[in-house]
């Protein structure tokens, strides 16, 4: 029979709320994504009521507040606090940002702070990446080269070839424009890439130095793999880092055309 309600454990319930102590004056009330899958209750929304006056600016400073002063419980993922090793990416007030680099004035109203979206949740704000770690790997990231070169040479490239990596190579792997993209939500189990691991597939493609370039392309022609992506454009309008992952997919299906 067909179900139409979400199974009964995956319902947010209202949560608990920590109240600001009563002499805050500039008062943010952060509402916080909250489960442990094992622990057979369902997820919840705690509401924190931070006082802005004794906060860091970023919303990575108050999740760190949070923990370190109201609930050590709550779990996230956060390492370089500057935008560059991708791991705060989150939901913030239904978009996916880099806490660390999210400026909590900037937002209007209530802060709500999800995991990013249609992923498993390992607890919290905590998504697995499994399967978007696996999608990366198999694009196989590293230079292809059997050329000999001696001991002590480098594989040289022009400044102009230099440059064609340029809005490529700066990707951080912070999966915020995969976890925006409805054919990745529909299709990234079922061998579709999504635009993270398709921009990084384009940066070794990309590469003068790169050998593989045919290998790459005909490895990608795949009715799943690419072609699941209908230029949403989600992905470049999310990317924290400015990068253009729909960009990247276009040039990618263009050369397979060409290549024919
Ligand atoms: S392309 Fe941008 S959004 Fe996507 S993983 Fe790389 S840095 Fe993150
Ligand atoms: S903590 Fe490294 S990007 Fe935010």
């Amino acid at each position: 029979m067909a179900e139409f309600r979400l199974p009964a454990n995956s319902r947010i319930l209202a949560g608990n709320t920590f109240s600001a102590s009563a002499d805050a004056e500039r008062v943010k009330n952060v509402k916080v994504y909250r489960w442990s899958p094992d622990d057979g209750q369902n997820p919840r929304v705690d509401t924190y009521q931070l006082d802005l006056d004794d906060c860091g600016p970023m919303v990575l400073d108050a999740l760190l507040k949070i923990k370190n002063e109201i609930d050590p419980t709550l779990t996230f993922r956060r390492s370089c606090r500057e935008g560059i090793c991708g791991s705060c990416a989150m939901n913030i007030n239904g978009g996916n940002h880099l806490a660390c680099t999210t400026a909590i004035e900037d937002i209007e109203g209530d802060v709500a702070i999800y995991p990013l979206p249609h992923m498993p949740v390992v607890k919290d704000l905590v998504p697995d990446l499994t399967n978007f770690y696996k999608q990366y790997a198999s694009v196989e990231p590293w230079l292809k080269n059997d050329s000999p070169i001696g001991e002590t040479e480098e594989r040289l490239q022009s400044v102009e070839d230099r440059e064609k990596l340029d809005g490529l190579y700066e990707c951080i792997l912070c999966a915020s424009c995969s976890t925006s993209c409805p054919s990745y939500w529909w299709n990234g189990d079922n061998g579709y890439l999504g635009p993270a691991a398709l921009l990084q597939a384009y940066r070794f493609i990309a590469d003068s130095r790169d050998e593989a370039t045919d290998e790459r392309l005909a490895k990608l022609e795949d009715p799943f793999k690419l072609y699941r992506c209908h230029t949403i454009m989600n992905c470049t309008n999310t990317c924290p880092k400015g990068l253009n992952p729909a960009k990247a997919i276009v040039t990618i299906k263009s050369m397979i055309a060409e290549r024919k």
